[in-house]
């Protein structure tokens, strides 16, 4: 049995993460900037699951998507990664893993936004990821639609053209966040342990460092239940600032 440890990132492990990222790099997963990565590391957004060696073998994060000063908040799952040997986990996977704990924790930790705030969150991937889609499409994202005007500019600013279509675009709903609640619980690891049978065999992961999530277990609950249902938006037409309300 291989134990696998998941806890927040920390600013210590900006190097072995851009080592990961620069291996790893494809067009399936263009390594985060060093503003992203770092940032999300210093505000406990950034996931990793190590073997008790400390080899990290699995991440992922969550960055702002839209800029800090906008009350509409766009969150985006990004940098998801599991090598090789811990992929296909049964029951559970741990890109499902990782999704649930970067949610949860959002949800748990932000709590709700009073309008005209709003919160969105959303994950891009590369129309040939098989492996990506599928389990994004399990977890009850939905397709975005045609996208607002601001979002399109920001394109242009990273292409410098409109793209070919290669990405698609997704975004969860509030049934996204109650289903990764549900598996949360189901698996155990609301209890901060969970067994799941990958491609090098049976692993034990233990989650470790995940204090609002500890503390945020009634909650949890709640939104498994459908007694909590979260208030999450599709992409805001415009982004609002304080200023402007
Ligand atoms: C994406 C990634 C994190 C998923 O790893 P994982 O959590 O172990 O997920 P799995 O390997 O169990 O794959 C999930 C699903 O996709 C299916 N799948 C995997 N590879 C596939 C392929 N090449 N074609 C079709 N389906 C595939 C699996 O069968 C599984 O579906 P199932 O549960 O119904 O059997 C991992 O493949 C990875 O790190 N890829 C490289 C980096 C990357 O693409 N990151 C994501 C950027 S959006």
């Amino acid at each position: 049995m291989t134990k696998l440890r998941f806890r927040p990132g920390e600013l210590s492990d900006r190097e072995a993460l851009r080592v990961l990222y620069k291996r790893e790099r494809s067009a399936l997963l263009p390594p985060p900037s060093n503003k992203d990565l770092e940032t999300a590391l210093v505000d406990g957004r950034f996931i990793v699951g190590e073997t008790e060696d400390g080899e990290i073998v699995a991440c992922a994060t969550m960055i702002p998507f839209s800029p800090a000063a906008s009350v509409t908040y766009v969150g985006e799952l990004t940098g998801a990664f599991v090598d090789e040997r811990f992929r296909s986990g049964r029951p559970v996977n741990l890109q499902t893993v990782m999704l649930a704990l970067r949610l949860l924790h959002y949800v748990i930790l932000e709590g709700e936004p009073i309008a005209p705030a709003t919160n969105t969150f959303i994950t891009i991937v590369k129309k040939s990821n098989a492996a990506s889609l599928a389990n994004v499409e399990k977890a009850g994202f939905v397709e975005c639609g045609p996208q607002p005007g601001w979002m399109e500019y920001d394109k242009l600013s990273w292409h410098g053209d409109y793209d070919e279509g290669e990405w698609r675009y997704f975004r969860t709903t509030s049934d996204t966040v109650q289903l990764l609640a549900k598996k949360f619980i189901d698996s155990g690891l609301l209890g901060g342990r969970c067994d799941t049978t990958t491609k090098s065999g049976n692993v034990e992961i233990e989650l470790v460092g995940f204090h609002e999530l500890e503390l945020g277990v009634g909650d949890i609950k709640r939104i498994a239940s459908g007694e909590h249902r979260v208030d999450l938006s599709d992409l805001p037409d415009e982004l609002i600032y304080p200023a402007e309300h």
